[in-house]
Formats: structure tokens, C-alpha cells, sequence
């Protein structure tokens, strides 16, 4: 979908579909639905009075102007009340507007900026939030299948707005929204896609091609590559795998010592059997989204490479399969990861763990103002939090905590504080080695953080995003399969970085 930003009147434009909106409660519409309305004679007024519009949030109604502006219809979104109207109110604004303008097969959609007119939010982040909140409505995976018998896509989208003087914000939240779409997009795409096809070697294709795009150095190391930094933890896990583990490294603005460094530090499991400790039948089909976390981090990179941020920031992402096999790594094998801390292994399902232990290690190596992990971890996340409703958040530095909780009520991308006491280590004392890889079932998302803990000696965040990566069902701008959840935030982290 083209984007463009018009300055105009949005009952000028020559587009076969507009979108206005409406409050709810709100009997006369002023503002660009009240152009409208005056343009059609008063038809949208009449529509309300009769109670078949009542500006519901995503509630959608069509006009057909029958020559009296240029379009071929207009689609009045519901905003709902205007006393909570908020940012993720414009976003799932829009997505209610584009599904339906697809439905009705629009080719070119010309809409108002949802919130920057009457509901007085700014002009920048509004224009962002319609755009963001089409494009990621509009997503669709492109399946391999031989026919695909849906509507062509909207080709344009246009944003239309009166005032002269909010072009230029207009314009910036357009081309942000735009760059941040392309990084949701890559990371559900990578999430949607078979296990057998987005494997470790193609997230490192993938993660070449950002690099090439916008000039990232890139480093992708291999099982010697790992064996020779002592990556125990990471190897443990790819012994049994079929397919070439990857252990990959991005950076942006990678000779640039005067900016901060920022790592982001992704689990890569493209697959997840469980391994010896295999998993059962039901639902194995899910893990592969066990990749989510390096789906966001690559995405996230692409975003950052688009906006160029002025920070320096490394994507780490140690990809491999969790396989059983008879090299695979077993139950009570002692593993040393890369900072020489031993790991008892309880699980081979606690893998996720493992391979982080080595990226977070790594991430040490680059002197970080800041690591933030995101990882598939826990299905003790899904049971404390819920499937779709937030990721749940650790952390052991204050200011970072707060200044990724800001982005996450920016973005909508949740996240939830959790405990990081030292209580939980108890449950990972082990009698052979350093720690267990796992502490049971009794707070199993703290017990995994309190292990990455050990990895890490800077400010750093993880984010378990176990229920948050896959969706069963589309709602609002989220569609079914990969949500490319993680990138929205972290790139919003990024943005607002104060150092
Ligand atoms: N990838 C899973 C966690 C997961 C579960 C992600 C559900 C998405 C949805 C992870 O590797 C795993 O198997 N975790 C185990 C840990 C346990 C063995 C300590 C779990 O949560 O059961
Ligand atoms: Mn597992
Ligand atoms: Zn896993």
C-alpha cells in the first residue's frame, strides 16, 4: 500500500474511497465528516438521527455520494467515546476503516488524520498511529498456496488534511509509521512462515539483507565460530539440530563509538520439540513461533535501519532448532556457557535460557547502556499474564524498566513488571553445577529470569513474550498468525532514548 499526505479538503479528493469519523454521541459532526456532511446534504446527520450510526468504536458505516463529491463512497469510522479517545483509538480506528474499504475492493483511500482534529492529540504521533493502524490491518501473509481468491489489496492511501501549517507533522508520522510497518511486517512474516523454510540459515539471510539495505555490519557465526568464544550453552542446544545453528550479530552504526550502544537480544529457536524432553503432539505446530523474539529484534533492526536512528544498535539473535537426536544434549548433561558459569541440565525443554545465557553474554562484550531481551520463554508467562494480553517484563535497573514501560503505553505493546527477586534462585541451585536450567513448575517466568540474571552485568530488561508472538484469531490491527509483537515498543524505546 502507497502512502501519501495531501493538504485539501477531504470532500475534494478524487480517491473511489474516504474516510471520516464520528464520536460517539455526536448528533452534528463538525470538523471533516461535517464538510462531508454539508457536501452530501446533511446525509451523514440524517443517518445518525436515524440511530443506524452511532460512532461505536470500529463501528464502520458507507455512503454512496451519488455525484455530489468525487468519490464513489464514503466510510464514516466510529471512534467511540471522546472522553477516552487515545492513540490506540486511532490506531484500531484505522484498521476498522482499511478492512472495510479491502472488503468493498477500494482501490485508492483517502483519509482524515483520526485525532488530530477535534480529539487534540498531536498532529506527528496521529498521523503515525492512521498509518500504522492500516498498514498492520492490511497485512497479509503471502501463503504458498496455488490460489489465492481474495481482493486485490488497497493499492493507495492517502492522508488528507486541511490545515497547511500540520503538513510537514503529517508527512513525519506518515514516513515513521511507514519505516515501523516494514519492521512488523518482516517479523510476522518470519513468525508465519513454515518452520522447514525459516530456518537459522534463512534468518541470517534475512538479517543480510538488512545489513545490505542499510548499511549494518553484520556477523554471522557458526558452530565453530561459537565453539571457539565458549559458546557452551548456545552449542548444547543446536548438538541435536538438523539445520545449521546461526548465532547472528547486526549493528547499526557499528564504527560509531561516540553513540550509545543499545543491544537487543532475541531467542532464535526456530523450532521447538523440546528435545529429549520432547513436547506432545498438541499444538507442537505452534513452536515454531519459538523464534518470535528474533523475529522482533531483526524487525526492529529494519525499522531502525529506515528511521536511522542516531544510537548505536546491535541486534543479537542465536538462532538454532531444539531437536531431539542422538547427539542432542540430554537431562542431567553439565553445560558451561561463555562467561564459564556451569548449568546443570533439567530440561531440554528450558532452551530457551541456554541459547540467551550466551547471547546476553555476548551483549556484555559491546559495554551496553541497555540490553533488552524478548523471548517465547515461558508458558508460565502465558499462565500468569494470558494469551495476547501483555508480555510480562523483568528488570534490574529502574530507569530502564520505567522507560520501556512509557513506550509500551505509547505503543499498546504491553508489558507487565515482575519480580526479579533473589528468593528465586533457590529454585535453581543445583548440587553439580552453577545453576539448573530449570526450577520447576512453582514460578517458572520468575525462576527463568533469575537464570538469565546470571548472565548479565549492565542495565537490562527481558521481556517473555511466550503468549504474546502468535495469535489464533485477527482482532483490530492484529492478524491471525505472527503479530511481530516486540518491534512497536522497542522501536518506540529507541526513539525516545535519553542517554
Ligand atoms: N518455547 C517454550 C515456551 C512457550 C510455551 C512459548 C508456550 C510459547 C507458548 C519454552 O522453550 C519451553 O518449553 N518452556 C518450558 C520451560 C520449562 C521446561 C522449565 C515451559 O514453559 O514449560
Ligand atoms: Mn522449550
Ligand atoms: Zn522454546
Amino acid at each position: 500500500m502507497n502512502i501519501g499526505v495531501n493538504n485539501g479538503s477531504i470532500q475534494e479528493c478524487t480517491a473511489d474511497t474516504i474516510v471520516v469519523n464520528l464520536f460517539k454521541d455526536v448528533s452534528t459532526p463538525g470538523g471533516a465528516t461535517g464538510a462531508v456532511d454539508s457536501a452530501l446534504g446533511e446525509a451523514i446527520s440524517e443517518i445518525i438521527a436515524s440511530g443506524d450510526l452511532t460512532g461505536e468504536a470500529a463501528e464502520v458505516g458507507v455512503l454512496y455520494p451519488r455525484g455530489a463529491i468525487p468519490a464513489k463512497r464514503v466510510l464514516v469510522v466510529g471512534l467511540g467515546e471522546a472522553k477516552s479517545f487515545d492513540l490506540e483509538g486511532v490506531r484500531k480506528a484505522a484498521a476498522a476503516a482499511i478492512k472495510k474499504a479491502h472488503q468493498l475492493g477500494a482501490e485508492h483511500v483517502a483519509t482524515i488524520v483520526h485525532g488530530a482534529g477535534i480529539a487534540g492529540l498531536p498532529t506527528a504521533a496521529s498521523a503515525q498511529a492512521t498509518v500504522i493502524g492500516s498498514l498492520l490491518a492490511a497485512y497479509e501473509f503471502d501463503a504458498d498456496k496455488q490460489k489465492n481468491e481474495d481482493k486485490s489489496p488497497v493499492a493507495s492511501l492517502t492522508l488528507v488534511e486541511f490545515d497547511e501549517a500540520k503538513i510537514g507533522s503529517c508527512e513525519e508520522g506518515a514516513a515513521a509509521a511507514e519505516a515501523i510497518a516494514r519492521g512488523v511486517y518482516l517479523a510476522r512474516d518470519l513468525v508465519n512462515m513454515p518452520p522447514n523454510v525459516a530456518t537459522p540459515t534463512k534468518m541470517a539471510n534475512v538479517a543480510r539483507e538488512i545489513g545490505q539495505e542499510y548499511g549494518m555490519k553484520i556477523t554471522v557465526g557458526g558452530r565453530n565460530w561459537a565453539a571457539r568464544r565458549n559458546m557452551g550453552a548456545f552449542l548444547a542446544v543446536a548438538k541435536g539440530a538438523g539445520e545449521k545453528p546461526k548465532f547472528i550479530v547486526l549493528e547499526h552504526n557499528a564504527d560509531r563509538d561516540d553513540l550509545v550502544p543499545i543491544v537487543l537480544v532475541g531467542k532464535g529457536i526456530t523450532f521447538d520439540t523440546g528435545g529429549i524432553s520432547i513436547k506432545p503432539t498438541q499444538g507442537m505446530g505452534n513452536m515454531k513461533s519459538d523464534m518470535g523474539g528474533a523475529a522482533a529484534v531483526l524487525g526492529a533492526m529494519k525499522a531502525v535501519g529506515g528511521l536511522n536512528l542516531p544510537l548505536r544498535v546491535i541486534g543479537i539473535t542465536p538462532c538454532t532448532e531444539n531437536m531431539p537426536d542422538a547427539f542432542a544434549y540430554r537431562p542431567a548433561d553439565v553445560i558451561k556457557a561463555s562467561n564459564g558459569k556451569t548449568i546443570e541440565i533439567i530440561s531440554t525443554d528450558a532452551e530457551g535460557r541456554m541459547v540467551l545465557a550466551d547471547g546476553l553474554v555476548y551483549a556484555g562484550s559491546y559495554n551496553p547502556a541497555a540490553v533488552v531481551d524478548l523471548a517465547t520463554l515461558t508458558g508460565a508467562c502465558v499462565v500468569a499474564l494470558g494469551k495476547g494480553i501483555s508480555a510480562g517484563m523483568f528488570s534490574n535497573d529502574d530507569s530502564l524498566r520505567d522507560a520501556l514501560l512509557a513506550a509500551s503505553e505509547n505503543t499498546h505493546e504491553r508489558l507487565w513488571p515482575l519480580p526479579l527477586w533473589d528468593d528465586y534462585k533457590q529454585a535453581i541451585k543445583s548440587d553439580v553445577a552453577d545453576m539448573k536450567n530449570s526450577g520447576g513448575r512453582m514460578g517458572g517466568v520468575a525462576t527463568s529470569a533469575i537464570f538469565l540474571k546470571a548472565f548479565t552485568d549492565y542495565p537490562w530488561a527481558h521481556l517473555d513474550i511466550a503468549g504474546m508472538a502468535l495469535n489464533d484469531k485477527e482482532s483490530g490491527y492484529t492478524t491471525r498468525g505472527g503479530t511481530g509483537f516486540g518491534v512497536r515498543v522497542l522501536v518506540d524505546f529507541l526513539r525516545g532514548w535519553q542517554s
